[in-house]
């Protein structure tokens, strides 16, 4: 059976998700702002959720269809076989959206879905009241202009949890944030990569697992692995093979550095909760930094101005300078809300993206250094 899914991620990053579902040999419905719709098998919705560095969540499209009034969406609802879906004892919740549509309500059309859920699951299970103590299930009813999708999420966590991240700081960039900077950029494992504010050690951390080919949901479960109506056989296969795939033996070369001495402390737990302990981190104030190797890399998430007066702000973002000012054949990205970044750093952005860092509206700025010459590689 194939299924339509839906994969969503941060705004500005769907070409990166999409270059991803594309190199798992998935087919592509629609990209639109956060979401992009796929086609895929059982064994896929798991592949998906293992393998997928930016996507946010997949979701099921269980039912699609144009909903005007209560009495549509009550009967398209009503129109699955429930039971195939949920058991006797699922814990099922539905949440909603609603966008510039008659069935504008979003608790109405929460309550009629949840009752035609319940009306069609009554039909085989014929109880008056559901006590929900079993697996969770999570759907949405999402209404845009009319046209209204049940989805059925099958991650349940949020797939940026992958699970090596213990403990952070106050703020953490999430995981598939960084896997989606670290895909935007130039580096590839062959090249140094350094992150001077690495804080708990997420961008460093994710650019390891995608140089020793680790699968970003391998520590964790996912809501699909309880689906029974899904063909759960190659799940457990899937799984073992993606331990198997991990390139133990890859070198790295990646750094991460913070002046705070306890992130430093939280991003080696992270990096040996992931198996990626040789990432190499210090303690050091970002304008003191001396780095020795060349054509690298920079990939950095520097404190916010929300968070920094504009004082000590200016000054960070100088002190940066002054290292980028050291490294004249690496290339830098950084992700940052800071306006006067191009005039602090005294250089224009090659490329300035916008993203978005959960609601704060960010821009990933490219400033791209000089391509290593032939014999660099040659000397790997
Ligand atoms: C936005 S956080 C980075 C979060 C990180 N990407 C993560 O996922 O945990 C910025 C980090 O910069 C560090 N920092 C601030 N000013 C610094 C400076 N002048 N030199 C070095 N590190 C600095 C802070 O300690 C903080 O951990």
């Amino acid at each position: 059976m194939i299924y339509t899914l839906t994969a969503t991620c941060h705004f500005g990053t769907e070409a990166v998700l999409k270059r991803e579902i594309l190199d798992l040999g998935l087919e592509i419905k629609s990209v639109t702002d956060g979401h992009i719709e796929f086609y895929g098998t059982s064994a896929d919705i798991f592949r998906a959720n293992l393998w997928l560095r930016t996507a946010e969540r997949v979701h099921i499209n269980l039912l699609e269809f144009n909903a005007y009034t209560f009495d549509e969406l009550y009967e398209n609802v009503f129109s699955l076989d429930w039971a195939d879906i949920l058991p006797e004892d699922a814990n099922f919740v539905i949440n909603g959206r609603s966008y510039e549509s008659k069935l504008f309500s979003i608790s109405d059309c929460q309550r009629i879905t949840e009752r035609a859920i319940i009306d069609k699951l009554n039909l085989t299970y014929n109880k008056d009241y559901y006590e929900k103590t079993g697996k969770k299930f999570n759907f949405e009813i999402s209404i845009n202009r009319d046209h209204a999708i049940l989805y059925l999420d099958s991650s349940g966590a949020g797939l940026h949890k992958r699970g090596y991240r213990k403990m952070q700081g106050a703020a953490p960039i999430k995981e598939t944030l960084a896997a989606a900077m670290i895909n935007l950029s130039v580096w590839n494992k062959d090249r140094p990569l350094y992150d001077p504010f690495c804080g708990s050690g997420t961008i460093p951390i994710e650019a390891a697992m995608i140089a020793r080919n680790i699968a970003p949901g391998i520590l964790r479960r996912f809501s699909c692995e309880h689906f029974e109506f899904l063909d759960l056989s190659e799940f457990r296969t899937i799984r073992k093979d993606a331990k198997a795939a991990i390139n133990k033996d890859m070198a790295l070369n990646i750094t991460g550095s913070d002046y705070d001495r306890n992130m430093i402390m939280i991003a080696r737990d992270n990096t040996q909760n992931i198996g990626v302990e040789d990432i190499f981190l210090f303690t050091k104030e970002v304008r003191k930094v001396e780095i020795e190797d060349e054509y690298g890399v920079i990939i950095t998430n520097p404190p916010y101005g929300i968070r920094l007066d504009d004082e000590l702000l200016d000054r960070t973002y100088g002190n940066f300078k002054t290292l980028i000012d050291k490294l004249p054949t690496w290339s830098t990205y950084i992700i940052t809300d800071y306006e006067k970044l191009e005039t602090v750093l005294d250089r224009k952005a090659d490329k300035n993206r916008k993203l978005y860092n959960g609601k704060i509206k960010t821009y990933y700025y490219t400033f791209l250094g000089p391509r290593p010459p032939k014999e660099y590689y040659e000397k790997l």
